[in-house]
This record gives C-alpha cells, structure tokens and sequence, in this order.
C-alpha cells in the first residue's frame, strides 16, 4: 500500500484496503506526537470552506507542521492576472502538500499537471470531496460500529453533491443498500447510479418516510445554491426537503444522521440535542481523519 507522495484526488482511485487502513490511521492519532514537524501545508482555497480547511490547518499544526496559502484569490497575484497552473506551479515549490479546493469540475487533476507536490482535492466543483468521503466512512463506523449490512439514505440534493457522490462510490465496496431521496430534478447523475447498481441495491424515491423505519444511517445535504445557474430555479426548490424532530417517531431507534454541513434548513435545530444527530461530531472527525491523510501522504506513518 504505497500513500507516501500520493495525489488524493478521486475516492475511486482507492481500494477497500486503502480507506480501511486511512481509519486505522485515524484511529491512531489522538496519540501521535508532532511528526510533521519540518512540513509544510500550502491551503489554497478558490472556494468558500470553514470544516475543509479549518481541519486540514488544524491537524497539520497539531502534528507541528506550518501552513502557508490563502481563502480569498484577491489576495494573491490571480487577481493581477495570474494563471491557476503558474499559481500551482510556483507554490508547489514552497511546500511539501498542497490542499485544493475549486469551483472548477477536475482541477485537482489539472494541478497535478504543475507540480509533483502532492495535491489532495478539498472539493473540485460538483464533481468529488474525497477527503469528505474518509471522514464520512470514519463517523458511520464510529456511531454504527461497523460499515457492513447498513441501509443508507442520502437525502436532498443529490444531482451535484459532491460528498454524496464520493461516499456513495466508497460505499460500494460494502454490503449496504442505498436509498436515495430527492426531487426528480436533483437526482443522482443517472451514469453515476447505474454503476452504483452493478454492485450494490439501489433505491430511488422522493420521500423518505416511505424507507423511515428500515434506515440505520441517513445522510442528508445541503440545496447549493451556488450550483444553480438561475436564482429562481433555486427558489422554487428551496426548503423542499427538511428533517425534525418528529422523523424520530417513524425511524429506528438508533438511526444516526449525518451531514457534511453547513445546513441551510435542511436539519432542524430541534434534533440536535437527539442522540440520533451526529454531524457536529462528524465535522470533528475531521481532525483525526486529516492527520492520517497528511501524515501518510508525506510518509510519516
Ligand atoms: N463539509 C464541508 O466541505 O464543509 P466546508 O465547505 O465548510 O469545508
């Protein structure tokens, strides 16, 4: 299993046995001394993020590492004009690992073109957020004690969520089945769904109580409204899908709800306090899970 100098860019580029050994890492880190004490993380976000970004810092300065780069274009010479694989390029040269989020479908792949610095992918457009994906697997195995012989609801939008359609890839490898509850206008990609169904039990419906009480596992997202080209093609969708607290009535017991976050509505505050919500803990896996990935990426572990 070779993860020293790795691009991450893509959740299929990875076996079974490779995301199972990045969770056995993550479990190892609570107790990991600084290892990553003479690296540098260049953070280059072209898109907004609080947990993407705020977790890769945190986990690299936690393993005494030292982070360069910047959340706002305008800062940098791209404002003068400067192009995205010279910007790579010349980073690439200041620092040991490169974590990259775009807009832009496939340019973690491109920045791959500009250096052999390692670049992990924080979320290319609507296309892939693998690293979401590591963490996701991380919290199911967690609060469920296994990611085997689930019943997985993925909830919301669903045509151009990134993190749906990563986890939904890794989940593949196990035996689960795979509900997946949307407005006709937001399914899954239908190319992306019909390999889904080589390997595993699909489902498509648009309400998710018809599945409530079968459901271990529900993962709900977000209505971008940055995907939408037209304003108004976002304001008739908006609020169309919405979880609280009576859900709970319907459900299993110990049915666990996820969500990449941040929520626009999507998750009532009154579900928070329930035993049942777990994002908030998910969103902390991420610290675990971005210390195993840095520190295997630069050969630590
Ligand atoms: N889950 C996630 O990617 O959140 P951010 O957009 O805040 O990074």
């Amino acid at each position: 299993m070779q993860f020293t100098g790795r691009h991450i860019l893509n959740i299929d580029d990875f076996t079974k046995e490779e995301l199972l050994h990045v969770l056995q890492t993550a479990n190892k880190m609570q107790t990991q001394p600084p290892i990553l004490q003479n690296n540098i993380m260049a953070s280059l976000f072209f898109e907004p993020s609080t947990r993407t970004r705020l977790s890769f810092e945190s986990a690299m300065k936690r393993l005494g590492g030292s982070v360069i780069g910047f959340s706002d274009c305008d800062d940098t010479s791209l404002a003068k004009g400067e192009s995205f694989m010279d910007t790579i390029k010349v980073i690439g040269g200041y620092c040991d690992v490169i974590v990259l989020r775009h807009p832009k479908e496939g340019s973690a792949q491109k920045a791959t073109e500009a250096t052999n610095t390692p670049i992990i992918n924080g979320g290319d457009g609507s296309n892939q957020h693998p690293t979401q994906t590591f963490l996701d697997l991380y919290t199911i195995q967690k609060t469920k004690g296994r990611l085997d012989n689930l019943h997985i609801a993925f909830f919301g939008y669903l045509k151009y969520g990134r993190t749906v359609h990563s986890l939904a890839t890794a989940l593949q490898f196990f035996n689960v089945t795979m509900y997946f509850v949307s407005l006709k206008t937001l399914k899954m990609p239908p190319k992306q769904l019909q390999e889904l169904k080589k390997h595993i039990e699909c489902v498509e419906i648009e309400d998710i109580n018809e599945v409530a009480p079968q459901l271990d596992v529900i993962y709900a997202t977000r209505i971008q409204k940055e995907r939408f080209q037209y304003e108004a093609d976002f304001q008739k969708i908006k609020g169309s899908y919405k979880l609280d607290k009576t859900f709970l009535n319907i459900a299993k017991k110990d049915v666990k709800i996820l969500h990449p976050l941040p929520r626009v509505g999507e998750i009532q505050h009154t579900l928070d306090y329930t035993p049942n919500a777990v994002y908030f803990q998910q969103a902390h896996y991420g610290i675990p899970i971005k210390k195993a990935l840095l520190s295997l990426v630069l050969g630590k572990v």
